[in-house]
């Protein structure tokens, strides 16, 4: 037995080894090609990989004399972004490789955020599923299509954490916790590259916004972050982090400044912790126009910011062009140094190298796998399920849900029969007509069935047309309707009074979150209230299917609504999806992500805060002297890991391994999950650990592990956590990494909120 384990862990060894001695060849032989390449250019040549223009509108077969293609001759052009199609991408590396000096290929960028033109949920639906391998394997598909249609880089993941419902941009992320935030960072980063990013279908990823981007002040987009280095590494920075352990080739810097200097010229951001700390050897670039918008922070003219940019560690500049003009003079004036240039040059080179552009600049552009990998039948069925595991199933009084596939069901609502809304936002490459609308989804999940369905609009997005304009841009508008409200709501309660049932399609429209998508009022939109009171009034049971870029304050919908399934945006093929959903094909199991408040009022608002020293005694509403408000509890509407199945599941109370542990020992934690409902069905358990007495205050609880199980009706399963001192790391006040010994509470539960305690002693 010895023997063979020696044998094994030898030959486990000697693979290491192999792989090592293989990785540093390739090192050395990329050191080799770069050097010889370096020697070559000028100093114009080098600040010209440095650029990232604006790819204008370049039209296949005009790359040749667009002002673009200009510059790529001159050597002034490192990469593009955002153009698509093989032919248009090929026509522009041709000038490239065929025309400048030194012939080197660009790199060809886009946001390839939640699939390409089949398209995932927006990310904060997707995130909902707990699901890493789905979540990898939806990145791995949109590498794929993107690499296929001649993309090889992408500005994804975006892995800000936020906690404020109001900042538009909560939809591209995977919410508030730096756990499940580093999880899907990083399976999000495995799902591009792969193994080996030389494969023609990995592409190279871009992790964003670094840093701290989604704690704009008020939740206002690009607005001003300010918080403690505590905050920062133990709760927004892991994500980033993640990604970086992950392998993610590149990083792209956030417009929001921190520490009071924009992070795109903050030294200690993008050299300090990124390169330094973190270890981080892939390229860095700004985020658009970043540089030039130091101007208008206030540190300085194109010139300075610029230099500053560079200086920090900015590699690649992100359309303004301040490095491209700048440069030159600055290190004439001994403001930025030849070794900065060079070692900015060197990185963007090295991306292109480990891309493969060197060998096949051509590489990504095949005609025949633009044609035959693109939104084909296969990557939309898998869609088609992510999308269905990405919905949150928030209320379901006296089982509403799942629809009986019988009767009459009055479907209403401005986002009932819409097609271009679906993808949600940040849907750069898809096309929009190849979507599916709710109404279509259920017509087509029900051809066999008896079922007839009268769909009637019911109501415009919103009372303001100008408000439903600016929620409507990128050929996402909900076709605003002339017809005067009380008309369209009385259609809708006619309709409603013919029907066993009523599916309600409300909420946002795609771009009402998003970038520059900032709302300060996160209701759903007044005159879809007024419609939904009145479809109440019927008496008919009323399911909303609720569409939504964020978490929304639905109080008075939680109270009064019997059913809501919170569908998110969930991609080209969302009204298949949902319509699987709504008829019980497949049983919701999404958790949420975020947490969602009664009112903006309580923003912001989060799961893992601290105690204070005047908590509010449990099961209180509302102490003197306690923290808390005097018009509203402390409770969220929907906690953060909520959410319900068409099935319940009954969770024992929490067996420990033991009580008192030492050093590296490491502790069970199991609890039993029966399936007590009538449906098969999967539930995401959760653990939660709280650390009771540290060096600095700790969280009340924090999310350190969750399995999602599949168990059938009447089905128990026993699940497992082994927990070592390394889930109990923080980083103290002096910024270290380590855990300190004490009193640990362990839980284990269905969402934060309703979890089973258990405590143990754990010294070093
Ligand atoms: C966004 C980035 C995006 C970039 C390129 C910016 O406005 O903040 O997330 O990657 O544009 O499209």
């Amino acid at each position: 037995m010895k023997r063979v384990v020696s044998i094994v862990l030898f030959a486990v060894l000697l693979v290491s080894f192999n792989q090592l001695k293989a990785q540093q060849t390739n090192e050395a032989k990329m050191k080799t090609f770069i050097d010889a390449l370096m020697k070559k250019m000028t100093l114009e040549e080098k600040i010209g990989q440095l650029n990232l223009p604006g790819s204008g509108d370049i039209v296949t077969g005009q790359a040749q004399s667009s002002d673009i293609a200009k510059k790529i001759k001159e050597g002034k052009v490192g990469g593009l972004f955002n153009i698509k199609s093989v032919a248009k991408i090929r026509d522009v590396q041709k000038v490239a490789v065929e025309q400048s000096r030194l012939k080197i290929p660009l790199i060809f960028g886009m946001d390839v955020i939640h699939g390409y033109e089949t398209v995932f949920p927006i990310p904060l639906g997707l995130s909902c599923s707990w699901d890493m391998k789905l979540i990898e394997n939806s990145a791995r598909i949109a590498a794929v299509e993107a690499s296929a249609d001649g993309i090889n880089w992408t500005f994804s993941p975006m892995v800000d954490i936020a906690r404020d419902p109001r900042w538009g941009r909560i939809a591209e992320g995977s919410g508030e916790d730096a756990y499940l935030g580093s999880q899907i960072a990083k399976a999000m980063v495995r799902g591009y590259q792969g193994t080996d990013l030389t494969k023609n279908n990995t592409i190279m990823s871009c992790v964003k916004h670094y840093a701290l981007y989604g704690a704009a002040e008020a939740g206002r987009d690009y607005g001003t972050t300010d918080m403690s280095h505590q905050r920062m590494y133990n709760e927004y920075f892991p994500p980033y982090k993640a990604a970086v352990d992950a392998g993610a080739g590149s990083v792209m810097a956030s417009f929001n400044e921190i520490d009071g200097v924009p992070a795109t010229a903050n030294k200690w951001l993008l050299t300090d912790v990124l390169r330094k700390q973190w270890g981080f050897k892939g390229f860095l670039v700004t985020d658009y126009t970043g540089i030039n918008e130091m101007i208008d922070h206030g540190i300085g003219d194109l010139q300075t910011v610029s230099a500053r940019a560079l200086m920090a560690g900015i590699d690649m500049d992100m359309v303004g062009e301040g490095i491209l003009l700048t440069t030159q003079k600055s290190l004439k004036e001994g403001k930025v140094t030849l070794a900065q240039i060079d070692a900015a040059c060197r990185r963007i080179l090295e991306a292109k190298y480990k891309l493969g552009l060197f060998d096949d600049p051509y590489k990504y552009c095949d005609e025949n796998r633009a044609k035959t990998e693109v939104f084909t039948a296969e990557h939309r069925q898998v869609a088609r399920s992510t999308a269905a595991q990405s919905f949150v199933l928030l209320k379901n009084q006296n089982n509403v849900l799942p629809l009986k596939k019988s009767g009459t069901i009055a479907l209403i609502g401005p986002l009932a029969d819409n097609k271009e809304n679906m993808p949600g936002t940040w849907s750069v490459a898809a096309n929009f007509d190849k979507a599916t609308s709710l109404f279509t989804g259920m017509q087509e999940v029900l051809q066999r069935n008896n079922v007839k369905i009268i769909y009637s609009k019911g109501s415009n997005l919103d009372y303001d047309a100008a408000f439903e304009e600016r929620a409507g841009m990128f050929g996402k508008s909900l076709h605003r309707d002339s017809i005067p409200t009380d008309v369209m709501i009385g259609q809708a309660v006619a309709a409603a009074n013919e029907a066993d049932v009523v599916v309600a399609a409300l909420g946002e429209s795609a771009e009402m979150s998003g970038e520059s998508s900032s709302r300060s009022n996160i209701e759903i939109p007044t005159i879809q209230q007024d419609l939904l009171k009145a479809l109440l009034k019927t008496g008919k049971p009323v399911v909303l299917v609720l569409f939504t870029g964020r978490p929304l304050a639905l109080k008075w919908e939680s109270d009064n609504v019997p059913a809501i399934l919170n569908v998110w945006f969930g991609g080209s093929e969302a009204g298949y999806a949902i319509a699987d959903v709504l008829f019980g094909n497949v049983n919701p199991s999404g958790k949420l992500s975020t947490t969602f408040p009664q009112n903006v009022g309580q923003v912001p608002i989060f799961y893992n805060h601290k105690n204070t020293g005047r908590p509010l005694e449990e099961g209180k509403w509302f102490s003197k002297f306690r923290s808390n408000y005097l018009d509203v509890s402390n409770d969220p509407v929907y906690p953060f890991g909520f959410g319900l199945s068409y099935t319940s599941f009954a969770y024992s109370d929490i067996k420990l391994s033991s009580a008192s542990l030492k050093g590296k020992q490491t502790l069970t934690a199991s609890v039993t999950v029966t399936n007590t409902g009538k449906y098969d069905g999967k539930e995401v358990v959760q653990l939660y650990i709280r650390d009771v007495v540290g060096s600095v205050t700790r969280p009340v609880k924090e999310l350190k592990g969750f399995q999602k199980i599949e168990l059938k009706a009447g089905e128990s399963k026993t699940v497992s956590f082994s927990i070592t001192p390394e889930d109990l790391k923080f980083y103290n006040y002096d910024l270290k990494f380590d855990w300190e010994a004490g009193d640990f509470e362990i839980m284990i539960g269905g969402n934060s909120r309703d979890v089973k305690k258990g405590k143990v002693n754990w010294i070093k």
